[in-house]
């Protein structure tokens, strides 16, 4: 039984209509969207005898019969698969479209090939709309196997690539499943501040926001064009304001005209304004202003020292204790020195907060979401996964599969210290010695997730000497509420906590931590007034890419990547 003539079910009736008659329509250009055709169960076949237009860039193109037509294999993004186009010689000029990388619009037939052909479908060509050439001698990206170290390189041009290109569409999934679990389970979506004045983790680890730097360079610059008055300038614009107060004296005493004491006012104005500017410049001095021997931050853009932030939690925090359930999704940025794969200087974090809520409930949300994330996957971007299964990980697909139906094992630290202890007896060389209380070390973490359970890990209450002040402190007054789901692949996926929502426990934790109290009053407010139960978690939002696609490198799963020494475009 062909696609075509398969009994459908009633409410499978319109679609099925669709498949069999219409090409669909892009909304905002006049071309057809390459997935509408080549994307459809039945491969674009019930699509013969339609006339589209498409447009893409040429992946493989080649002269066929002499020169007497070309294949080209065209995608343009929608998809990973690409439409089959045969030009005929008589239609264009071949070698022009031939090159990988020249973009091309088509208008033409869709006919069923020939049998004994992969394709479904292919586009006979009628007319050539454009062609954007490409000179293959220069062509940065020519298609031979390239490393994703080399595409590093080529920043503006990796998104040409198949696998930057699926990644892309899989990383868009999972941010629509982002939105579509919260929003499903009624949480806010709140934008925190980029542009942050609290340090979140109190790591120390944040970039600076300033515009001194800019300011005294530039001044720099002013001098050496215009150099600084001396005290000689002052004194003689000062003579000048003074001989010219003493003309206009005269003028007034020797009753002359209106119209020769207004000019002569006029002068006295100008040398009075040309004073005032040369002191201005007299008091300027090169360089970052200080004041105290200490760098002058009242003079920077926000008359305080500001940074770009490492998490959105502290503010989201201030509407979690307001309206409920909220999270933010956005860009967070950490001046760690980190090489690692795992690492980067810009990243994406996705940040509930629940109110009246405690760490079972955060572990059980961070649990419900990472299986709707696997779950999306395999339900919307099965074709994408199958392109990482086939050219990275051929366990990617499985791995989705088991964490959307597996419970997640959970254990405490202390637990997760005796099973490594226990590993260490039995053979196992770790770099990091093992003991209670050591942060574990990724190694620590990956054998946790990928030999010991061979499933997600969540590792809850940790000792409070590793963890933030905000991570509320447990009755045995040594751990606090803080969770971690570790998963194969990657170590570390999510960081979350309960928070400590007693007043003086927190001050005292800051102070303990040796944090200046000040600037988190009002975070102690949150505390002070209308105080509640509340807790929530970041997921890393490279890593569960890095996790879905098994791409090895973080910096690939990011279009922009930002890491120590790099930040192109
Ligand atoms: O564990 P972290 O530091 O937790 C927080 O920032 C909390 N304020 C979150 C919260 O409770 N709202 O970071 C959360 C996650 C980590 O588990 C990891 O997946 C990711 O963010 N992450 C990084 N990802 C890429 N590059 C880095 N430098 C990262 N640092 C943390
Ligand atoms: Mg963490």
């Amino acid at each position: 039984m062909s696609e075509t003539d398969q009994v459908v079910e009633p409410a499978d009736h319109l679609a099925a209509m669709n498949l069999n008659d219409t090409v669909e329509n892009h909304s905002f250009s006049d071309r057809v969207l390459i997935q509408s055709i080549v994307g459809r169960p039945d491969g674009g076949a019930g699509l013969a005898g339609k006339r589209v237009r498409a447009g893409g860039w040429v992946k493989t193109g080649r002269e066929q019969g002499k020169g007497t037509f070309a294949f080209l294999e065209l995608n343009d993004g929608s998809c990973p698969a690409n439409l089959q186009v045969i030009v005929d010689a008589g239609v264009a000029v071949l070698n022009k479209l031939v090159a990988t990388g020249t973009c091309v619009v088509v208008d033409g037939i869709l006919k069923v090939p020939p049998e004994g052909t992969r394709q479904r479908i292919e586009l006979r060509v009628e007319k050539v709309v454009h062609i954007g050439e490409v000179d293959p001698a220069k062509y940065p990206i020519p298609k031979t196997k390239l490393t994703l170290e080399f595409l590093r390189d080529h920043l503006h041009l990796r998104s040409r690539t198949n696998t930057i290109a699926a990644i892309a569409r899989i990383r868009n999934a999972l941010a629509f499943a982002t939105h579509s679990f919260f929003q499903e389970h009624h949480f806010l979506y709140v934008h925190t501040p980029i542009v942050t004045t609290s340090d979140c983790e109190g790591a120390g680890e944040m970039f600076q926001v300033t515009t001194l730097i800019g300011e005294a360079e530039k001044l720099e610059k002013d001098l050496i064009k215009n150099p600084l008055p001396s005290e000689a300038d002052i004194e003689a614009a000062r003579q000048l304001v003074s001989e010219r107060g003493e003309a206009v004296k005269q003028l007034k005493a020797t009753k002359a005209s209106k119209v020769d004491i207004g000019a002569s006012v006029a002068e006295l104005n100008k040398a009075k304004e040309s004073l005032s500017k040369l002191e201005e410049r007299f008091k300027l001095k090169p360089g970052i202003p200080q004041k105290d021997g200490k760098i002058d931050y009242t003079q920077d853009f926000f008359a305080r020292q500001a940074f770009l932030t490492v998490s959105g939690q502290l503010q989201v925090e201030t509407y979690a204790c307001a309206v409920s359930n909220v999270y933010t999704f956005g860009p967070t940025f950490r001046a760690e020195h980190s090489h690692t794969s795992r690492h980067l200087a810009e990243f994406w974090m996705v940040e509930p907060e629940i109110a009246f809520a405690d760490l079972q409930d955060d572990m059980n949300c961070a649990e419900a979401y990472v299986k709707y994330l696997c779950k999306w996957l395999l339900e919307k971007c099965l074709a994408d996964m199958e392109f990482m299964a086939k050219n990275y990980d051929k366990g990617c697909i499985d791995r989705l599969r088991m964490v959307a139906s597996t419970p997640f094992v959970r254990i405490s630290y202390t637990e997760a210290v005796e099973l490594l202890e226990e590993a260490v007896r039995g053979g196992k060389k770790f770099e990091n010695a093992v003991e209670w209380g050591i942060d574990l070390a990724s190694e620590h973490e990956r054998y946790l997730t990928e030999i010991k359970f061979q499933k997600p890990v969540i590792v809850y209450n940790y000792p409070k000497g590793i963890k933030a002040f905000y991570m509320r402190v447990n009755d045995d007054l040594k751990t606090v509420a803080a969770m971690d789901v570790l998963v194969p692949k990657v170590g570390e996926l999510i960081g979350g906590s309960q928070r400590e929502e007693r007043y003086e426990v927190i001050k005292e934790r800051i102070m303990e931590m040796g944090l200046p109290l000040e600037p988190y009053e009002w975070y102690l407010d949150l505390r002070r007034y209308g105080t509640v139960k509340h807790c929530g978690f970041g997921l890393g939002f490279e890593r569960m890419i890095l996790f879905a696609t098994g791409i090895d490198n973080i910096r690939d799963v990011i279009p922009f990547p930002r890491y120590p020494g790099r930040a192109d475009l």
